[in-house]
């Protein structure tokens, strides 16, 4: 089975690409991270990429008069590469809608919260696990799923769930989700290169 060319888009610290980077050297997946790009020229995740030797790259969106400029310069960067998956991880920005059509059907995000809950515009990062202390659920987890015109609304493709404790701070229940994160996207990835992720209407079949 050939290697799948994937691209990254990140925002900030990576640890969700570098347990994609971790999985890909121990030959658990069988793909090749061609490039990793951020809007954040800060994002750690960036540093991450270069010690592993793989094209890092920040955009400035100031350099662009639209979003979807900005997106088509991704896609050209993208288009270099062959890439044939990308995986956001961690990517703040909504990406355009000619760069979904574009790539879909290959586009994985990643998601701290059991979608449909706690999601949707505006709902990322801590504010997420706020909202979950906020609301007193018992249970939260993560998400993995293909990406399409909306926002965490495409076909689900891995959850797991992950207990709430009663002493939880936003922070106690982010390194818990994020420990899940950490396995759940790697798998999606692994699934995707072998092939085995069949989307039909909402669902998505694992062979
Ligand atoms: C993760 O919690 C992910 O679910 C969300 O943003 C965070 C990214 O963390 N989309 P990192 O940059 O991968 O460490």
């Amino acid at each position: 089975m050939s290697s799948v060319n994937i691209g990254i888009l990140i925002s900030g610290g990576g640890t969700n690409l570098q347990s994609i980077i971790d999985n890909i050297k121990n030959g658990n997946i069988k793909g090749e991270i061609k490039i990793v790009i951020s809007n954040r020229k800060d994002a750690y995740g960036l540093i991450r990429a270069e010690r592993s030797g793989i094209k890092a790259l920040y955009i400035d969106r100031k350099e662009f008069n639209t979003e979807k400029e900005y997106n088509e310069k991704i896609m050209e960067e993208f288009e270099k590469r062959n890439i044939e998956l990308v995986v956001l991880a961690g990517y703040l920005k909504v990406l355009s809608r000619g760069f979904v059509e574009k790539y879909k059907g290959r586009i994985i995000n990643i998601h701290p919260s059991l979608i449909p809950s706690f999601c949707g515009k505006g709902c990322y990062g801590e504010k997420v696990h706020q909202m979950v202390l906020d609301y007193g659920v018992k249970v939260t987890g993560a998400t993995v799923h293909f990406v399409d015109e909306g926002t965490d609304t495409g076909p689900i493709i891995l959850q797991r769930a992950v207990e709430v404790k009663d002493k939880d701070t936003v922070n106690t229940l982010k390194e818990r989700v994020l420990a899940v994160e950490h396995e759940l996207l790697p798998e999606a990835v692994k699934l995707f290169c072998e092939n085995r992720l069949t989307i039909e209407g909402r669902k998505v079949i694992i062979k």
